[in-house]
């Protein structure tokens, strides 16, 4: 049976647990642990991806209700820095109020409601760019222009706060002002990132694409591995996309997901066509070829090491990262150094763990159009250890039609991206096309488990807000 859900491993493609075992490195406890939880197989009809009033559902009984990822600490480095965190027609400042402190306001003006941050920004105050009333950065009311003119206004017109919380350097807000604690959304995530400290990160590139397709679609693009044989069919000589291996966790409060996808062994769809040390080689160069010309001369004389394998290209990631970045990775395993291990905290939050692919997801939905989302990825890097954090850098954005392979500091990741984000207005619009008694999707049992997961998590908030 297990073959059969997780796909046939060949001798030189094993499964992701057979792979933790050989590990050179000491595999943390959570690599290992498997989900406690299957969502049931479902029917998700595709009208839920373009559905207006579906839309309207996700918007007030999710994204009103659940706490989710707005932005990095770093992103709000100095005292007055804000940004402006915008989820379908809803609009938050999120703000560094302080040193050690952070706000979440509504924003919009309390006179006449025009919104006060449109863009990341920085001051003393809040101020309003149409008559000019200002608030302090603990949301107390500083200035009203013309004050005689309303006497009915007095200091209880802070602005509106929501509640805001932080984990693994990011800022987390939930309009719902009766919401639980951000711990019991986190779920499983502090427990299986204690030996990886996000917080201790900081941001080499950030990118803020707009895309014609529902946000769900693109969330889904990243929630299985079974789309890179056709999608990313230059990828598969050194990525065992279907060894992945996919674990759900639900503790009652909140359900967590995630992948690993290991790196350096080819797929099994391949056959013997590549050889495990081909793989590793191939894994090694496409490493080294994102991380550039520094990288590529300190890839090792292939032809002089005839068991060229994982464990080999992890230990020359290990050194690069000490090299390039000050970093010390020694006490990280293969798996932590080479795998894609991607985990999901719905509505929006997408953390990887391991030094493999250090990214970082957000997904949202654009105003009221279900046919649009916005998707922001970033790239983390360690703090050098024993320097101060370097800046983050800055916010860059891509329109509907620009390609992440027109921003240098996405190097060869930009080309993956790129694929995924072709199929997206593709999937939008062939929904719509479907016959009507064919219009719902037909997940596969195992390796589409977090598209189901991902619907289930959406339905009971509604249901939940629908019933209360
Ligand atoms: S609308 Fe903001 S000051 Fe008038
Ligand atoms: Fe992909």
């Amino acid at each position: 049976m297990s073959d059969m859900i997780k796909g046939v491993g060949s001798k030189e493609s094993p499964l992701v647990s057979d792979l933790l075992d050989h590990d050179s490195g000491s595999v943390p406890e959570c690599l290992k642990a498997e989900g406690n939880y299957c969502p049931e197989s479902r029917r998700v009809p595709f009208s839920l991806y373009y559905d207006s009033n579906y839309a309207a559902l996700e918007m007030e009984h999710v994204w009103k209700k659940c706490w989710q990822y707005a932005c990095r600490e770093e992103d709000v480095p100095e005292v007055g820095d804000r940004y402006p965190y915008e989820v379908g027609s809803l609009s938050f400042i999120v703000l560094r109020s302080a040193e050690n402190e952070f706000r979440a306001f509504h924003n919009s003006c309390l006179h006449r409601g025009t919104k006060l941050c449109s863009s990341i920004s920085s001051g003393d105050q809040v101020r309003c760019p149409f008559h000019g009333w200002s608030w302090n950065l603990d949301g107390s009311v500083r200035e009203i222009p013309g004050q005689w003119d309303f006497p009915h206004v007095d200091e209880s017109y802070r602005l509106p706060e929501v509640k805001l919380a932080r984990w693994g350097g990011c800022l987390f807000i939930n309009p719902d002002s009766d919401a639980g604690p951000l711990e019991e959304a986190l779920g499983v995530l502090p427990e299986h990132f204690k030996n990886f400290d996000l917080a201790n990160r900081f941001t080499l590139a950030v990118t803020q694409k707009k895309i014609r397709a529902n946000w769900k679609h693109t969330w889904a693009a990243f929630l299985e591995a079974y789309h890179v044989a056709e999608t990313h069919f230059d990828a598969v000589d050194f990525n065992g996309d279907s060894n992945t291996k996919y674990d759900c966790y639900d503790d009652g409060n909140t359900v967590i997901s995630r992948l690993i996808t290991p790196a350096a062994v080819p797929s099994p769809g391949l056959g013997d066509k590549v050889t495990a040390r081909e793989a590793a080689i191939a894994a090694a160069q496409s490493f080294a070829n994102a991380l550039g010309p520094a990288a590529q001369a300190s890839l090792p004389d292939f032809d002089q090491i005839p068991d060229y394998g994982r464990r080999h290209v992890a230990a020359w990631r290990r050194e690069t990262m000490q090299n390039m970045l000050g970093a010390d990775a020694s006490n990280r395993c293969d798996s932590e150094m080479l795998d894609a291990i991607q985990y999901a905290m719905f509505p929006n939050f997408g953390p990887w763990l391991g030094e493999g692919l250090p990214l970082m997801y957000q997904f949202l939905p654009s105003g009221d159009n279900p046919d649009e989302s916005l998707f922001t990825v970033r790239l983390l890097a360690p703090v050098p250890d024993g320097m101060p954090r370097p800046p983050s850098a800055p916010v860059t954005q891509l329109g509907f039609d620009e390609f992440f392979e027109s921003l240098p500091e996405w190097g060869r990741i930009a080309h993956v991206f790129d694929q995924d984000m072709s199929n997206l207005p593709v999937i939008q619009a062939g929904m719509r096309a479907a016959a009507p008694e064919r219009s719902y999707m037909m997940l596969g049992r195992y390796q589409e488990q977090r598209i189901r997961l991902m619907h289930e998590f959406i339905d009971q908030k509604i249901a939940e807000g629908q019933a209360s």
